[in-house]
């Protein structure tokens, strides 16, 4: 398995200076430098940006702006990126990378729980609290994201999720990270900790989301690739 995904690797469009000092950089300056997206991911998100003609993008967990970066390089002159991160540590990190990436005009930090950004950026957008009727009035169209990345606390992907969903235009996408959670979501017996408990119950739901087109793709550690019909 590992040749073929070196393989894969070898035979993927290369990352880039700019990624590559962010790869690098979040080896020495964290501990957790698995939480990357990575090369592979990262191509591949920047191909799913680039042909759905995003302009709008907004990520839950920044980390250390690696697949911040990714998406942003390939959004139009005009094409905006929110993205979510609690770690204030982790902000230079972060500030450094969207330079050296060249997308600092373009990418928006927003520092601080994703829950309560969501709830801020939703009222800007004239959307009132998940469930309520917003009317269509009130709702600024203009301000709807195309793809929406959901990476930040796995115990929130369902909370996320309903948070999320009428951000996005109709034909939009939400990216969902980690759905596959190391193999624990089809173990038998199920891991009853919280993080798969949550995963397995936000892939169910997604499943079951007639408003919505969905396959996992087996990439890394699973990718849920949602369409909004
Ligand atoms: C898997 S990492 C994100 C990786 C990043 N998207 C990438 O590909 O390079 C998850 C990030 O979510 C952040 N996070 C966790 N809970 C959060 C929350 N409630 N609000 C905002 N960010 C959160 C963590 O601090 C961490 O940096």
């Amino acid at each position: 398995m590992e040749k073929i995904y070196k393989y894969i690797e070898d035979h993927a469009t290369p990352q880039g200076e700019a990624l590559d000092w962010i790869e690098k950089q979040t080896h020495i300056r964290t501990n957790h430098a698995r939480m990357l997206s990575g090369h592979l991911q990262g191509e591949l998100m920047r191909i799913l940006v680039q042909i759905s003609g995003a302009r709008r993008i907004l990520e839950l967990g920044t980390f250390t702006g690696y697949s911040a970066t990714c998406m942003a390089s390939v959004l139009p002159e005009d094409g905006h990126l929110d993205t979510l991160e609690l770690n204030d540590e982790l902000e230079d990190l972060i500030l450094e990378g969207f330079e050296k990436g060249g997308v600092e005009d373009k990418v928006q930090l927003h520092i601080g729980d994703c829950k309560e950004t969501l709830v801020r950026l939703r009222s800007e957008m004239g959307l009132g609290a998940v469930g309520s009727d917003s009317s269509a009035d009130t709702v600024d169209t203009s301000k709807l994201y195309d793809i929406v990345y959901i990476d930040a606390n796995k115990r929130e992907y369902c909370e996320y999720y309903e948070l999320v969903f009428d951000m996005v235009r109709s034909g939009g996408l939400i990216l969902a990270d980690n759905v596959i959670w190391d193999g624990k979501v089809c173990q038998d017996p199920l891991p009853q900790d919280k993080q798969t408990l949550s995963i397995v119950k936000f892939n169910d739901m997604v499943t079951n989301d007639r408003r919505v087109e969905s396959v996992i793709l087996p990439l890394r550690d699973g990718l849920n690739v949602i369409r909004k019909k």
